[in-house]
C-alpha cells in the first residue's frame, strides 16, 4: 500500500495505478476509521480493481463552535486497517496542501444542500464538503467514488455536485453499517459516555418504529410526533426527525407521495448523532 502526502506523490502513484489498467475507486474519509468506512472499502473493491482511500480532516466543513480540534485522529491505526484490507493507495494531504496560501474558491451547493435538514443546523457544512470533495475527485480522477447513506443528505449533495459540474466520476451510495444494537457506526461514537452509549440505539429504534407504522398506513404527522417524543424521552435534544422524499429530500405530506426516507439528528450530551432509514 502506498501513502501519498503531497500532490506530486499523488500524481505519480495514480499514474502507476492507471498504468495497470482497471477501474479506480475513491473512498473519501476523515480518518478515525471504523467498520462503516471499511464496508465502503470492501464495496469499492467489488466495483473496481484499484481502491484509493483519502484521509483528510477537512477544516472548512467545521464551524468554529464544532469539534475540528478534538475530532478523533488515529492515523497509524487507520493505515494498519487499510493495509490489512489491501487498499492500493492512501491520499493523506496536509491542510496546507489542500488549502495553500491564497486559496479563494468555494463551491456553494444549492438544491439538496438547502433541504432544511443538516443545513439548518450546520449552515457552513455543505459548502465545505462540496469544495473538498470536488478537489478530491479532481485530484484522484477516480472512475467511481463511494459515499455512505449514513450521511444521506451529503450523498445527495455530492451526487448533485458531480452531475451539475459534469464530473466524470460516478457516485455510488453504500448502506449504513451498524453496531449489533443498531447504533449507526460513526467516528463520533467514541465521544459517548457509557450511559449515553446505552441510550444511543433509541435513535435507530425510533426510526424503525416510525417506518413500520408509516408502512402500516398510519398518518405521517402523528407517527412523527410520537417518534419525536420517544427520542426526547430517551434523553436526546432533538434537532429534527423528518419524513422526506428519498430522491429529492423534499417534504412529504403522506406515504403516497413517497418513496420516503426518515432522517433524524439529535444530541446526546455533547455528541451529535445522525441516522436515517428507508420506509
Ligand atoms: P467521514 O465521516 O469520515 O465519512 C466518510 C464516509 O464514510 C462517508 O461517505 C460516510 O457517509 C461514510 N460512513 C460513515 N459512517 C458510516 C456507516 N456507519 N455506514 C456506512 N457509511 C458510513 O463524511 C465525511 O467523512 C466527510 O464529510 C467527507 C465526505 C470525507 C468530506 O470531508
Amino acid at each position: 500500500m502506498r501513502v501519498a502526502r503531497t500532490l506530486p506523490a499523488l500524481t505519480r502513484a495514480i499514474a502507476a495505478l492507471r498504468a495497470r489498467r482497471g477501474r479506480i475507486a475513491l473512498v473519501p474519509t476523515m480518518g478515525a476509521l471504523h467498520e462503516g468506512h471499511l464496508s465502503l472499502v470492501r464495496l469499492a473493491q467489488k466495483r473496481a480493481e484499484r481502491v484509493i482511500v483519502s484521509i483528510f480532516v477537512n477544516p472548512t466543513q467545521f464551524a468554529p463552535n464544532e469539534d475540528f480540534r478534538s475530532y478523533p485522529r488515529t492515523f497509524a491505526a487507520d493505515l494498519n486497517a487499510l493495509a490489512a484490507q489491501h487498499v492500493d493507495l492512501v491520499w493523506a494531504p496536509a491542510a496546507e496542501t489542500m488549502y495553500p496560501e491564497g486559496f479563494g474558491t468555494k463551491i456553494v451547493p444549492e438544491g439538496a444542500a438547502l433541504a432544511g435538514l443538516e443545513d439548518a443546523f450546520r449552515p457552513h457544512f455543505f459548502a465545505g464538503v462540496a469544495t473538498v470533495v470536488a478537489k478530491l475527485l479532481l485530484q484522484c480522477a477516480p472512475d467511481i467514488a463511494l459515499f455512505g447513506e449514513k450521511d444521506y443528505q451529503q450523498l445527495k449533495v455530492i451526487t448533485q455536485l458531480a452531475r451539475d459540474l459534469n464530473l466524470k466520476t460516478r457516485i455510488v451510495g453504500a448502506p449504513i453499517a451498524r453496531e449489533a444494537d443498531g447504533l449507526a457506526r460513526s467516528s463520533r461514537n467514541v465521544y459517548l459516555t457509557p450511559d449515553e452509549r446505552k441510550a444511543a440505539p433509541t435513535l435507530y429504534r425510533a426510526l424503525q418504529a416510525c417506518a413500520a407504522q408509516i408502512a402500516a398506513g398510519q398518518p405521517l404527522g402523528a407517527v412523527l410526533d410520537e417518534g419525536r417524543a420517544a427520542i426526547t424521552r430517551a434523553g436526546f435534544a432533538l434537532d429534527y426527525l423528518e419524513a422526506r422524499h428519498s430522491a429529492t429530500l423534499e417534504p412529504i405530506g403522506s406515504a403516497q407521495e413517497g418513496p420516503i426516507r426518515l432522517l433524524v439528528a439529535a444530541r446526546l450530551g455533547r455528541t451529535r448523532l445522525i441516522d436515517n432509514v428507508a420506509v
